[in-house]
């Protein structure tokens, strides 16, 4: 079953890769890096590549095929935190599907702390690893410590975010981030449209931690959508607050988020409906609902992302109006098919699609994220027994 979502999943994210430019370059909060580009022809040939024989194979030419390494290699994945269920899936996943494929991984989170995720790093070099995976805490703050894996023939590859700001990366595997935002933001104004009757409606904007270099590309893609709405009236920000900095969730933290809506609720809602909320992600979203559900206000239409369990079931009730899967066995299946690459010795495999990180042109290794709401919900789980269960 398991295989049969990735294979689809796989053909679907290769023509993704091929036919757009969806996510990773991070847009807002880092002007500084552009957005992600599919090249039009194969990556330039340049000095690099003429001296490096395997070079056309990568679409980055300063990452070199190299000579592979052995079975039973030691492979260092290191996540951000184990807060959300995307991470928690990953965690156990990279765990089992690295053993099974014959490697000794060794899988750590970081807790939201860079240090602590700086220092996971570092003994993962003194390990010997031959790979090293990173979902980071914080996009730009590990550049020291992966141009050291580097220096040490180390490849690492950036796991569902992107690596800001460091020549030390090889490739990133993701989901469209921008395109994650146009869909929330799609869903928003479709649920409002079927379930709040005409506009204008009165919404607010949450975005993800500031740290993460997806929360403002989630962020953006969305506001690409929303802000004409804005524009014509037939959405209005009640609060006034449209900038990702104003929006943004320190950490990711629920906690935070549920605080803020209800400052909203109090500040600006007390004479007036709240009709649609844009969240980031599926635990922020349910913090929002709870938000809106203590102040007695009728649920509004909310975004969301992950697909997590407890949000399946309020999208199948009701409660949520959307969210966004980016299946975790996907991304996993799409890294260990990478470092299989490395280990036979082929080095990184050829992508279409690059973003800026500051520094370098990074190859992105694109999955496309697909919107969920109760209309197409059994449709989109048909191969996912877990959470088909969900939907009773
Ligand atoms: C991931 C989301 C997740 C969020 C918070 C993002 O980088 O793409 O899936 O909900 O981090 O953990």
């Amino acid at each position: 079953m398991k295989k049969k979502i990735i294979t689809m999943l796989m053909a679907a994210a290769m023509v993704s890769a091929c036919l757009t430019a969806c996510g990773g370059g991070r847009e807002g909060a880092a002007e500084s890096a552009p957005a992600q580009t599919v090249e039009e022809s194969a990556p330039a040939a340049d000095a690099a590549d003429a001296a490096e024989p395997a070079a056309e194979e990568n679409a980055d030419a300063t990452a070199p095929a190299g000579e592979g390494f052995e079975d039973g290699a030691t492979i260092g994945v290191s996540l951000p935190w184990l807060g959300t269920q995307n991470w928690k899936e990953a965690e156990t996943m990279f765990k089992e599907q690295l053993e099974a494929a014959g490697y000794n991984p060794i899988v750590q989170a970081a807790d939201q702390k860079v240090p602590q995720q700086q220092q996971q790093i570092e003994s993962m070099i003194e390990n010997g690893a031959k790979v090293i995976v990173v979902g980071p805490v914080d996009g730009t703050q590990l550049g020291a410590v992966l141009e050291q894996a580097k220096d040490a023939g180390i490849y690492v590859i950036g796991y569902d975010r992107l690596l800001e700001n460091t020549t030390g990366v090889d490739g990133v595997v993701q989901f469209g981030s921008v395109k994650t935002g146009e869909l929330q933001a799609q869903a928003l104004l479709e649920g409002l449209a079927k379930v709040k009757g005409e506009g204008p409606y009165n919404i607010e904007l949450f975005g993800g931690g500031p740290a993460d270099p997806n929360a403002p590309n989630f962020f953006n893609g969305a506001m690409s959508v929303l802000q004409p709405k804005i524009d014509d009236g037939t959405l209005v920000v009640v609060s006034g607050q449209t900038d990702f900095t104003q929006c943004a969730t320190v950490d990711w933290d629920n906690s935070k988020a549920q605080a803020r809506m209800d400052s909203l609720l109090s500040g600006f809602y007390s004479d007036k409906d709240i009709h649609g909320v844009l969240s980031p992600n599926d635990g922020i979203a349910r913090a929002i609902i709870t938000s809106c559900e203590n102040a007695g206000q009728q649920i509004p239409v909310v975004s969301g992302l992950d697909a997590e369990n407890e949000s399946v079931e309020w999208v199948w009730s009701g409660r949520q109006y959307s969210t966004v899967a980016k299946p975790t066995d996907a991304l996993v299946a799409e890294t260990i098919d990478i470092i299989n690459s490395l280990k036979e010795g082929k080095g990184m495999p050829s992508t279409d699609v690059t973003a800026d990180n500051g520094v370098k042109d990074v190859a992105i290794y694109e999955l496309p994220p697909v919107v969920v709401t109760k209309e197409n919900a059994k449709e989109v789980f048909a191969n996912d027994p877990g959470r088909m269960e969900l939907l009773k």
